[in-house]
């Protein structure tokens, strides 16, 4: 059904042969001085969870939760997953969402590793190098698996804090069965004066809008990267692309402060049991734009002359795909398989205009390398260097973003609403 190397949505095993032995490209195999070994089993299996919110769902799961188990480690840290799938027909592989893992352990389906079929396994091993909020996610059927489960939380802390959040949570949102959950509990207290840290990852296909109400706040990252300088921002909604991830600081008050999802409170923390407060109602608020927030700082990649440029336009309607038309989701007027490689030598300076012509958001998303914001509609990024894997282009809009392709291999570049991607909205870029 015109599936192949890399679909999302399942497909049958790469047979063409790799411009890049993936298999070389598997990086260090000890954790940096002074780091340690990090070792989790994750048992793919199908389970009837109850949610925190109420109700039972059959889900997909890594080791009978939802989300699967919560990955952890500090900068440094060697970090093995040994992936079992224990009762998913359909097969499953860990990716580590924007996490510059070497290619061999990047887990698409087919391209850099075979399916990992039931009763399978595979062992992902990667050194922690990088700070910051990520996640991790199945990489085959992924339009049906991540939508079941098969995801989990990955959080790096920076070997040295200036300052450790006293309350530091790990707050994913996912739907199951139409219903929006922030996982990680209702409520929680912090001593006023504490720093309080909230890391918000978005795991659904669609983009979500949080507001913090009862304190000043700085979004001290954006997709795992830490923001140069952040101002205090108050009475401002995030939006919050599928896929992507926002760190939350602020200096809990003396008064509660609640953390609103979609337009309903769904998170407290309070300086001490049974505070109080009353909700606000947070809907006429304006939205934060990342654009212009923080501060500039001398970044090379915003001027760099770019060695390669591509231009993806997106749509969709009738294409050519796999020799033949089809209804798709398209890059270029093709549907996956059908969509040339991005071609890219190591060290170049990529630069990528991304053209959505449809009536839908993509949140698009590049695998393996973090691309910088350099302008969305003609309108440059002039605060903090912005660092991204995930950006959600909005119909009719124009986004210029740049990448140095220092991480040698095969790199999925797709769009992750995943139904979207499985719909033939993704390419390849490869290193020639
Ligand atoms: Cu989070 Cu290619 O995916
Ligand atoms: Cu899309």
């Amino acid at each position: 059904t015109g599936a192949e190397a890399g679909d999302l949505g399942g497909g049958r095993a790469h047979t063409s042969r790799s411009a890049v032995p993936v298999t070389d490209l598997t990086g260090p195999a000890t954790p940096a001085p002074g780091g340690m070994r990090r070792t989790h089993t994750l048992v793919a299996r199908k389970a009837t969870v109850r949610l925190e919110a109420g109700p039972s769902v059959d889900a997909w799961t890594f080791g009978g939760t939802l989300p699967g188990p919560p990955i952890t480690a500090t900068q440094g840290d060697l970090i093995e997953v040994e992936l079992a799938n224990h009762d998913i027909d359909e097969g499953v592989t860990l990716h580590w969402h924007g996490y510059d893992v070497p290619c061999a352990n990047d887990g698409a389906a087919g391209v850099t590793q075979e399916v990992v079929a039931r009763g399978g396994r595979f062992v992902y091993r990667f050194r922690a190098d990088q700070a910051g909020t990520y996640w991790y996610h199945t990489h085959h059927a992924s339009h049906l698996g991540v939508r079941r489960g098969l995801y989990g939380t990955l959080v790096v802390k920076p070997r040295q804090e200036a300052r450790p959040a006293g309350l530091d949570l790990t707050l994913p949102v996912h739907t199951f069965d139409g219903a929006v959950v922030l996982s990680g509990g209702a409520e929680h207290l912090a001593p006023a004066g504490s720093l309080v840290r909230l890391r918000l990852i978005n795991t659904d296909s669609d983009p979500h809008r949080f507001a913090l109400a009862g304190t000043p706040f700085t979004v001290a990252a954006v997709d795992g990267r830490d923001l140069h300088q952040p101002g205090q921002v108050s009475r401002k909604t995030l939006r919050l692309a599928a896929g992507g991830r926002h760190d939350l600081e602020f200096v809990m008050p003396g008064t509660p402060v609640s953390l609103s999802l979609d337009g309903g409170a769904t998170l407290w923390v309070r300086p001490a049991a049974g505070a109080t407060a009353a909700t606000e109602d947070v809907s006429g608020w304006p939205e934060l734009d990342l654009l212009t927030y923080g501060t500039a700082t001398r970044e090379p990649l915003r001027t760099a002359p770019a060695g390669r440029h591509f231009t993806l336009v997106l749509d969709r309607g009738l294409a050519m795909v796999d020799g033949a038309p089809a209804y798709a989701q398209t890059v270029n007027g093709r549907g996956h398989p059908s969509i040339p490689h991005q071609l890219v030598a190591e060290g170049d300076v990529v630069r990528f205009t991304v053209v959505n012509r449809s009536l839908e958001t993509h949140p698009w998303h590049l695998h393996g390398h973090p691309v910088l914001v350099l302008s969305v509609d003609g309108r440059p990024s002039t605060g903090s260097p912005l660092w991204v894997d995930t950006f959600d282009v909005r119909p009719g809009e124009v986004w210029e973003v740049a990448f140095r392709a220092a991480n040698p291999g095969v790199w999925m570049n797709h769009c992750h609403n995943l139904p979207h991607a499985h719909q033939g909205m993704m390419l390849q870029l490869r290193y020639d």
